[in-house]
């Protein structure tokens, strides 16, 4: 270990252990600001009644040859009775080309599998808008992007309106009366208690793909009961929580078909195990019932998912269409990168640019005249940090190497010299140069709402200073061969980084992070798994380090809340309960857990301003993840569509695929393409092959 020996001096190596700390101040440094990036296009800002009221109309429509085929053949009862007592009805004011016209295909390409349609069960369907297309929720908060800041609540959806009671503990929601799943079976309060008491509440669940369906995502003791079919009543133990109804957005609390999942739930099938229910519906069986606007109708595996319009849909304009607009969904199962380059193309018809490695080619050719998509960059609201497995009592269960690496991950010195190892402006310029990417310390988002610049502490490069932290933790080369051993003459530090293959950002980032900590004298290993893999490993606490792109939480606040500190067993990403249930918060951690209960506890928004300034202070100066860099995404949108809202951002309080709201977004007649694979067709029966 040549290299410390020379940063420390013969002197340092004589001091002894304990005069090797260096004072926290001497490491922090000014933290550049962000270079200049104005986001492209600004929302319209309006009110949530702005965007959508629930009511009857005096008449329906739907598309001609819906009635022709199927009403007119009595295989369909009529539009007016399929939708319910009163639509959600999506106001003209608020569509930025109006009263749209039926027709036409929008062009996925996701880089995911499907695993099956049991969303609800925890089977994830290869992302990409897919499930967000499919599952709708008891309310909404893609679009809240375009709602003005003092106004923000999210919008209602399966849940049409909510009163508090006056003490503030208790919710009431009403739900949408007579609405149908996508087979015609009513959808109310059973579907709502199915998810919430035997998936959300039964440990042997993992409630939806994510992991996010738990019940501390609602609040402690947090109690929810059916009133009568359309009537929920939730019971919280703070006052007027309103943060939870961010919870009940996607992807938390959006119910499933209760009638065909029952049959194979455990608590009702004795036959059946909790492996056999989550797998109960495999990518093969099709028509789904869903409450989203498009039904999947066809599958080939690699390479494509087909969807056609739910003839039951509960959402309508206000001159009575029903919606979607557009007939059709394709899903080609291809790669994230092969999104990028398609839509840019014009093969395929929205993407999410996000991989910082394709900004330069996809701008070059969006800018021609000729471009097939448009392209529009937005806020820096692309994250990546390193997170470390903050458990020492057991979860996912490492043996004495990893239960080493645990112990120094909790050791705010050895956090820090990791921090500081790492050049971040390299780092981002490795991905891409220009003025993308940014200095990302940790914690919330420069640019975003509760970000508090004076709150955040960075630790700047400092190879020299990350050296000496390591010897002062007795962290020497004791065998000579480069690498650092374990304390009291343990083994190599080993440790291994779990990072999404899906994803050539992340494997860079964490190829990047590896070489850069080689000086460091430790050995990071990569453990690259592909997206499915690496969520499963990383929900289940197999990691000792992990790269990822961030959640909404670290972005809204508002939304995954309960996410942003271990604030219950199974809530936090790196850091759950561990073999005996309980949490071993460090000192720092319950900090963090108390500003947040405190936030979510609290409507001032003063107060909640402050008390996001005490989290971003005590998580960038606990380093409780080490940030790397920051970027904006574009949404690239082929130019025939219309209704596609300004200022749309790939990722805010949800996706661009629920920002966009995808059910009014249409194609005017004259620039219809003809890519509809079942033209004229509709879902047929849950299971069947195809559409009829
Ligand atoms: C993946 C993609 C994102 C977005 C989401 C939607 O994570 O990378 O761009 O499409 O799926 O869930």
């Amino acid at each position: 270990m040549k290299r410390h020996t020379i940063a420390l001096g013969g002197a340092g190596l004589m001091l002894g252990v304990s005069l090797l700390a260096i004072p926290a101040q001497e490491l922090t440094g000014e933290l550049p600001d962000p270079p200049a990036f104005a986001a492209q296009s600004e929302p319209n800002f309006v009110s949530v009644g702005d965007i959508l009221e629930y009511k009857a109309l005096p008449e329906y429509h739907e598309p001609d040859w819906v009635t022709q085929k199927y009403v007119d053949a009595g295989t369909l009862p009529p539009v007016k009775d399929r939708l319910p007592k009163e639509p959600l009805v999506f106001k003209t004011g608020d569509m930025p080309d109006g009263i749209g016209v039926y027709g036409d295909t929008l062009r996925h390409v996701i880089g995911g599998r499907p695993e099956g349609w049991n969303y609800i069960g925890g089977q994830s369907q290869g992302w990409g808008g897919i499930d967000i297309g499919l599952s709708e929720c008891l309310t909404r908060t893609g679009p809240l992007f375009e709602v003005k800041a003092d106004e923000l609540e999210p919008l209602p959806n399966l849940a049409k309106s909510w009163e508090w009671s006056e003490d503030g503990h208790e919710l009431t929601m009403h739900l949408i009366e007579g609405a149908k799943w996508s087979d015609g079976d009513p959808f109310d309060a059973e579907d709502v208690m199915f998810y919430w008491n035997d998936n959300v509440q039964d440990s042997n669940v993992t409630a939806v793909p994510s992991g996010t369906g738990t019940p501390e995502r609602f609040g402690v003791n947090t109690k929810l009961e059916a009133l009568d079919p359309y009537t929920i009543k939730w019971t919280f133990e703070e006052v007027r929580p309103t943060q939870y109804l961010y919870a009940m957005a996607y992807d938390s609390f959006c119910p499933g078909p209760s009638h065909i999942l029952k049959p194979e739930h455990p608590k009702y099938n004795a036959d059946n195990t909790y492996e056999q229910y989550k797998n109960a519906f495999p990518p093969e069986f099709m028509n789904m019932p869903v409450m989203g606007a498009w039904v999947p109708v066809e599958y080939r595996p690699d390479d494509i998912i087909v969807m056609r319009r739910n003839a039951y849909y509960w959402k309508v304009d206000e001159a009575g269409n029903q919606l979607p607009y557009l007939n059709e969904l394709h899903y080609r199962l291809s790669t994230w990168a092969d999104r990028d380059v398609q839509t840019v193309a014009g093969s395929a018809d929205f993407s999410n640019l996000e991989q910082a490695e394709s900004f330069v080619e996809s701008l070059k050719r969006s800018a021609e005249p000729t471009a097939p998509a448009r392209l529009q960059f937005g806020a820096r609201t692309i994250g990546y940090a390193l997170r470390m497995n903050f458990s020492a009592n057991g979860w996912g269960e490492p043996d004495a190497r990893g239960q080493a690496i645990r112990e120094l991950n909790r050791d705010l010195d050895f956090r820090k010299a990791v921090s500081i190892a790492l050049d971040r402006q390299r780092l981002g310029e490795s991905l891409v140069r220009g003025p993308f990417t940014a200095i990302y310390p940790g914690g919330l988002y420069a640019g975003t709402t509760y970000y508090d610049k004076a709150s955040t502490v960075y630790y700047p490069y400092n190879i020299d200073a990350a050296n000496a932290l390591l010897d002062g933790l007795g962290l020497t080369d004791t065998d000579g061969n480069g690498i650092r051993n374990l304390a009291g003459g343990g083994g190599d530090v080993e440790i291994t980084l779990l990072a999404n293959t899906d994803y050539g950002t992340d494997t860079n980032l964490a190829e990047g992070v590896i070489a850069q900590l080689e000086p460091l004298g430790i050995r990071v290993i990569a453990n690259f798994q592909t997206g499915t893999a690496r969520d499963d490993l990383a929900q289940s606490g197999q990691f000792d380090w992990t790269i990822e792109r961030q959640g909404s939480e670290m972005v809204s606040v508002v939304q995954g809340t309960t996410m942003l500190a271990p604030t219950g067993p199974r809530t936090h990403p790196f850091h759950k309960a561990g073999t005996d249930g309980t949490l071993d918060l460090l000192p720092f951690e319950q900090e963090l857990v108390d500003a947040v209960n405190a936030f979510i506890t609290t409507s001032d928004n003063a107060e909640r301003v402050e008390l996001m300034k005490t989290y971003q202070h005590l998580f960038t100066e606990n380093v409780y993840s080490v940030g790397l860099t920051q970027y904006p995404g574009a949404l690239i949108v082929n130019k025939r569509f219309a209704n596609i809202p300004a200022g749309a951002p790939i990722f805010m309080f949800n996706w661009a695929e629920d920002n966009i709201m995808r059910e009014r977004v249409f194609v005017p007649a004259d620039k219809q393409a003809d890519f509809e694979l079942h033209p004229e067709t509709l879902p047929g029966a849950p299971g069947g092959a195809g559409p009829v």
